[in-house]
This record gives C-alpha cells, structure tokens and sequence, in this order.
C-alpha cells in the first residue's frame, strides 16, 4: 500500500528495509542542518565502525572539515551543518534502493557540488568502482524573472542522476520539446501541424513547445517551464516544483508497479507524478503544512482518502494520538498546525511575523481575506486564555480566533467570548471568539467540528425542523444560499 509518513525522514528511512525501493525521487532543502550537528556527527563516526558506507561518509565528512577549516559559524559552518545532515540520510537512500535503482536529487548549484562528492562517496565505495554509479549532472533550465544583479543570473537547478548498479532500468525516454519564443503577431504563421502544446506567457510573446526531431532526451532539460503564479498546477507550496520533471523521471527510471521513494516531498509533486504513472509510493515529510497540501492534492486529483487509499503513518488517529502529541512538544507549535489545517485553514501571506500565533486563511479562495487565528491549549482551559487571545482581536491582527483545547472550556469563558462585537463578513456575523475542544468524535466524523465552528464558507446551517436554524443569530444575505 502507498504510504505517506509525517516526521523526520532519518528516523524513517532507518525503518525502510534493504533493496525494496526502485526509484528516489527528491529534492532536499538547500539550506538545512541539524541544530544538534556535533552530535549528529558522533553517530556518523559511531555507526563508521560497523559499516563500511558510514566509513565513507565520515571520511568525506573529515575531509570537509578541512576544506571547510571546522567552522561552526557564517557560510562554511552552515554548508558542513548541511552535508552533516544529508549525509546519513543519502547513506539511507542507497541502502534502500534495489540493485536496479536509481536516484534523481533536485539541488541548488550553491551546494551540487558537495553533495556530488558526498554521493560519489557513499555510492561508489560500496560499489568498489570507479565513479560508475554517477550518470548525469541533468540541468534544469527554466526562465524567470530576475533582478539586476552583480554576476550571470541564476536560471538552472541541478538534477543529480545515480543508480546503484549498472543494471538499472532506462526507457529511452521521449523526444524532447524545443521551447520557441515567438512574437504575438506571428502568431497565425506558427500554429501548424508540429504544434504540441502552448503555453501564455501573458506577455509579448507566446511560448511555444514543439517536438523536435532528437531521438534521446539530452542532459539539459529546457522545455520545463517553472511554476509561475497563473500556474493551475501550483498549490501555493513555496518549494513546489513543476509535475512535469517529475513525470519524466519516473517515465524513464521505473516500470508499472515499481516503488518510488520521496523522502523529502513537501507538496506531494513525486506522489502526484507516480500515482498518475501507476508506481506505487512512499512519501515523507517533516512539515504538516507540506502533507495537508499532498493530501488534498491526491484527494482532490485521484479522489484518494487517507487511511482507505493509503496508509497515513505518523498523523493523530484518535484522541489518544493528539495528546501524544501535546505531550512531545513544549511550543506545541506541530499539534497548532495540525489543528488548524484540519479546520481546512491554510497559513496566511499576511501573517504578523512579530506575533507569537500564527494567523490563517481559510482555504476557501473567495474568502481567503478573512484572518483567523488558532491556536492549541493544552491542559485545563482557563479565562486568562481567552483574554489573551482577545488581544489580537483587539489589535486587529485576526478577526476571528479559535482556541482549540483538549478538555472543556469554562461557562465563564464562554461568557467573555459573548460579550465580544461579532465580526461582520458579507453581511453575515460571525463569533470572535470561538471555541473548538477536540474529541474522539472529530476522528469519526471530521465535519462535526462545523456543528460548533462558525467560519465564513463553512457555515452549517442546518434546520431541525422548518424555520430553525442551527445558528439562529447569523442573519442572512444571498451571499450564502
Ligand atoms: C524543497 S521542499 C520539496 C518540494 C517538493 N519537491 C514539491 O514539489 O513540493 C523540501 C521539503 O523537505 C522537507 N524536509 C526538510 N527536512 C526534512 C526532514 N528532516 N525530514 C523530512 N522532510 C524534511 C520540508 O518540509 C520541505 O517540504
């Protein structure tokens, strides 16, 4: 069964068994290390005594420490963090490949370079030849806009291609489309037969993609345009990169059936590319925000529930798994986020950055402008809770706020959240100040919380008998029909 896993990818990868991964797909962020990078480094040289991959690892590593003078700090401290916390993770990545695999990882030419000699370290030692294992250096080459700047303009990404043995699958994969700028008022001369797709650039040229007659798809994949705002495909995730590379990947390196792997999947671009190629596949991601964007993406795209379609490991399955959760985390910023995004809020480009909660949208496009701020308490509610959130309806930084709790609010909480103005949306009014207290009825039937939520898009309303209303004080415009 497909699999989509919240967490950290190290500790998952670690669970994976040998040789049962077909393809890698992945694009890591570029900029991450461990906060805990001395210690990392200590199980790297730990696990080097027993495994001849980590050996490689950690001598790579050492020999980083040189190049990179041991910083800590600035640039080059930054840049070891890094490669200290891709390196067992690509240690994991290798040893789950089956011997016919292969690797595709999407890379900033920042950090390619590092990462190369970090891969040629781990794949080549184990196995015993010479730079074999490494195929392409595949560039990305996409235009964009970009400002003046003291140095050639940045317009590639790197696509690492390895594969773990020299028995790998290759499709000889389709022509390639050639990507044309034409003026707009030639427009009629180049509509032909040849034509394959077209693509608006809403400017003064059209962008026009035709095959050309190459029998192999070469190592500079031009025809793959990045995802611009009037994109339909983009999903609002920062780092979503276009199906298409990923379409292709998977179309040349695995056969129906073959399990791809993306353990660093952000909005889902890998998953969404294997499922419509019929791979089967494992996605994992660190960021809750990431997942509820995959999931409504394969929700939405190939009507796939989790649970049902795929398995969903890591999430809260019951009541008792959002008080494991409270219980990991002080901030309880992870369980905030999980709350909020199951209320289908999505974060807001206007978030208040100086603001200790975090302000949302709904997702609903024709009243993403309403702000909402949610925010988990754990333990016994409290009236100071409630007085402290009113400060941001006070300060104007959210017009709704929802404090989700895990126990039951007080009457006298209830009683101060009555007595604020009610927000007025498109001639509806809406409570302020609301509360949402998850139970184990939220798991078996998620709309539920629209029984005591009162959130623009989401209202409910639902008589009993003719004339009742379940929200009787919200008047009514022919906004809401
Ligand atoms: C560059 S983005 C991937 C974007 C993806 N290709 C797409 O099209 O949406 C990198 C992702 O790695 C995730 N990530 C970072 N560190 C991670 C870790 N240790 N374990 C799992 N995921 C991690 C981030 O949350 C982010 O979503």
């Amino acid at each position: 069964m497909n699999k989509l896993y919240w967490g950290d990818n190290l500790d998952i990868l670690r669970k994976i068994k040998d040789e049962s991964v077909d393809l890698i797909c992945t694009d890591p962020p570029f900029n991450s290390g461990p906060n805990n990078a001395e210690y990392a480094r200590v199980d790297i040289k730990e696990r080097s005594e027993s495994c001849k991959v980590y050996k490689a690892l950690n001598e790579c590593l050492s020999g980083y420490d040189m190049l990179l003078s041991n910083a800590v700090t600035g640039n080059k401290g930054a840049i070891r963090a890094y490669l200290t916390f891709m390196g067992p993770r690509l240690v994991e990545m290798h040893r789950v490949l089956t011997k016919s695999g292969s690797m595709y990882m999407h890379c900033d030419p920042n950090i390619s370079h590092y990462l190369k000699v970090l891969m040629d370290a781990i794949w080549n030692h184990s196995n015993g030849q010479e730079s074999e294992s490494f195929k392409n250096e595949i560039v990305w080459y996409y235009r964009r806009f970009s400002g003046a700047s003291r140095k050639y303009r940045k317009m590639h990404d790197i696509i690492l291609f390895y594969t773990k043995t020299e028995n790998y699958v290759f499709i000889t994969p389709k022509p390639v489309y050639e990507n044309k700028l034409f003026r707009r008022d030639k427009e009629k001369d180049i509509i032909d037969k040849k034509l394959d797709r077209m693509q608006d650039d809403k400017g003064q040229y059209k962008r026009i993609r035709t095959k050309t007659d190459d029998a192999f798809l070469r190592d500079v994949w031009d025809d793959v345009g990045v995802l611009s705002l009037a994109i339909s495909e983009r999903l609002g995730y920062p780092t979503q990169k276009p199906s298409l590379l990923y379409t292709r990947m998977i179309e040349t390196s695995s056969e129906d059936g073959d399990v791809v792997l993306d353990p660093f999947c952000g909005s889902g671009t890998t998953l969404n590319a294997a499922q419509a190629l019929k791979r089967k596949w494992i996605g994992i991601d660190s960021s809750i925000i990431a997942l509820d964007v995959t999931e409504r993406r394969l929700k939405d795209k190939y009507s796939l529930k989790p649970s049902e379609d795929y398995e969903i490991v890591g999430f809260p399955t019951n009541f008792k798994g959002v008080k494991e959760l409270a219980n990991k985390e002080t901030k309880h910023t992870i369980l905030s986020n999980w709350a909020a995004t199951r209320l289908n809020l999505t974060p807001s480009k206007d978030a208040d950055n100086d603001s200790d909660i975090s302000i949302w949208s709904l997702r609903d496009k024709k009243r993403s402008d309403v702000r909402i701020a949610a925010e988990v308490k754990v333990g016994k509610p409290s009236p100071g809770q409630v007085r402290q959130l009113q400060k941001f309806i006070e300060n104007d930084t959210a017009d709704i706020v929802i404090l989700i709790t895990l126990e039951p609010v007080t009457s006298e909480m209830r009683k101060i959240a009555d007595k604020v103005e009610k927000f007025k949306y498109k001639g509806l009014s809406f409570p302020r100040l609301q509360f949402w207290q998850i139970t184990d009825k939220f798991f078996d039937d998620p709309e539920s919380v629209y029984d005591v939520l009162q959130l623009p898009g989401k209202l409910r309303v639902k008589p009993t008998k003719k004339g009742d209303r379940l929200f009787p004080d919200i008047q009514f415009d022919s906004d809401i029909k």
